[in-house]
């Protein structure tokens, strides 16, 4: 066996405390399969029409997870983490009339069960994306509606594991929900609309609102947040013309769903909107939005370069001769240090969490081991990048790999893989790639700095 190094940090780092949190994220429909149990999604619709999933898969078996918990579990704990994210299939809990599906309600009860045996933590996202087909039958996120089915499905969730979670998340990434799904379509539901992109993303932070009185209320001793993605965005030049593409699409892109949550209000790129592309916002909204959160979940893969163009004054720039990862996404972590920094400067926010940060790469097994060269240097350094915003003063209090295993990597299928474990879908079989040895090392090493205290 291939000796595999720990990833490093300084001893005297704040992610080399115990109180830091260490853990590994998935997602509901990426990994756990058994469809048969719960109710049809707006993925399994997206993945049965042609063309929409590069490798023409679906999330029927994904992982089997449903079946392989137990194993899943001991892998986990095999890990060293002190906490694992998990999302919650909306489908699996609740029936089509909204009263609970006790079978997947117990799955979830007995998984964290079986977690908190091992004083694993836990992070339950309850919204990674999987709307049951039935309301998205009645408009889905562009319906006001599907924000108060949303409430519900929280409070039922929240009387159901109250105090076994550790801390809830809303919804992840709702910029993908609204724009990649409502508004370019390139994930489920597939719609190609700016005005029901910006319609849907103001339903969702409404859902979250709704959603937080609700955590608020039923589980009280959880934390409770959410969890947004940022790609930064860098001027393709020093020109002042790049400079405000940039900003232009910083808003549109991340602050679109930040601003509202700390400040009550979209930012100024709003303004530029044509009437009719703008979400209508009743009275109330915004303070309903702004609920106070414990954390925020933060997830950063890369980058992204702007010039001026487009229609909203932007346009993407694919630079060349930078480092990429199997996405095509650029490799760099300097920019995650500068996000954290900005972002913590410019708003009040309360304690982050990065809740995912990984990468893909062309896995390959050789001789029952997977060297990934690729993600060991990608995550140590974002490892490193975490450590320099902290020591800069950002309140950062864990950092979670995506993903614990390779999963259905959405509108990419199977062939995209972001796991530190590798999984053979024909066998299920799950190993340990190189990446997740290192992970176990650093963990094994913070807990010995620990005892020698
Ligand atoms: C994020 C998603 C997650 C995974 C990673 C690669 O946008 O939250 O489910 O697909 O990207």
């Amino acid at each position: 066996m291939t000796h595999v190094t720990p990833f490093t940090l300084p001893r005297d780092s704040r992610l080399m405390n115990k109180d830091f949190l260490f853990g590994v994220a998935t997602a509901s429909f990426q990994i756990e399969g058994d469809y048969q149990h719960r109710l049809p999604n707006i993925w399994d619709t997206f993945c049965a029409t042609p063309g929409k999933i590069a490798d023409g898969s679906d999330g029927k078996v994904a992982c089997d997870h449903i079946n392989r918990w137990r194993e899943d579990v001991q892998l986990i704990a095999s890990l060293g983490v002190d906490v694992y994210r998990l999302s919650i299939s909306w489908g699996r809990v609740l029936n089509q009339d909204g009263s609970i599906n006790r079978l997947g309600m117990d799955f979830y009860i007995a998984l964290l069960d079986a977690l908190r045996v091992r004083n694993i933590k836990v992070f339950v996202t309850l919204y990674h994306w999987d709307l049951p087909q039935h309301l998205e039958d009645n408009g889905g996120w562009l319906n006001r509606d599907t924000a108060h089915a949303f409430a519900h499905y929280s409070r039922v969730v929240a009387q159901e594991l109250g105090n076994r979670v550790y801390a809830y998340s809303t919804l992840n990434e709702p910029f993908c929900s609204a724009y990649l799904g409502y508004e370019v379509g390139v994930h489920a539901p597939g719609h190609q609309s700016r005005s029901q992109g910006r319609t849907a993303a103001h339903h969702l932070l409404l859902a979250h609102g709704l959603a937080m009185a609700e955590l608020r209320r039923f589980a009280p001793h959880a934390k409770a947040g959410i969890v947004l993605n940022f790609s930064p965005a860098y001027p393709h030049s020093d020109s002042a013309e790049d400079a405000y593409a940039a900003r232009q699409a910083h808003e549109y892109h991340n602050l679109w769903y930040l601003m509202p949550l700390m400040q009550g209000r979209y930012p100024e790129i709003i303004d530029r909107l044509a009437p009719q592309e703008r979400p209508e916002i009743q009275p109330g909204d915004m303070d309903i939005i702004t609920a106070e959160m414990d954390y925020l979940g933060i997830n950063y893969y890369t980058r992204n370069v702007y010039r001026a163009g487009g229609e909203l004054g932007f346009e993407d720039v694919r630079i060349d001769n930078v480092p990429r990862t199997a996405m095509d996404w650029e490799i760099c972590p300097d920019a995650f240090t500068e996000l954290l920094k900005d972002l913590s400067s410019e708003f009040a926010l309360p304690p982050i969490y990065i809740t995912e940060n990984g990468a893909a790469e062309e896995d390959v097994m050789q001789d029952g081991e997977v060297h990934d060269t690729m993600r060991l240097a990608y995550l140590q350094s974002h490892l490193l990048a975490v450590h320099q915003a902290i020591e800069a003063g950002v309140d950062v209090q864990g950092y979670f790999a995506w993903s614990l295993m390779d999963n259905f990597e959405w509108a990419e299928g199977y062939r995209k893989r972001f796991g530190l474990v590798y999984v053979d879908y024909l066998t299920q079989q799950r190993t340990l790639k190189s990446s997740a040895k290192a992970y176990q090392g650093l963990l094994a090493q913070r807990q010995t700095l620990g005892q020698q205290e």
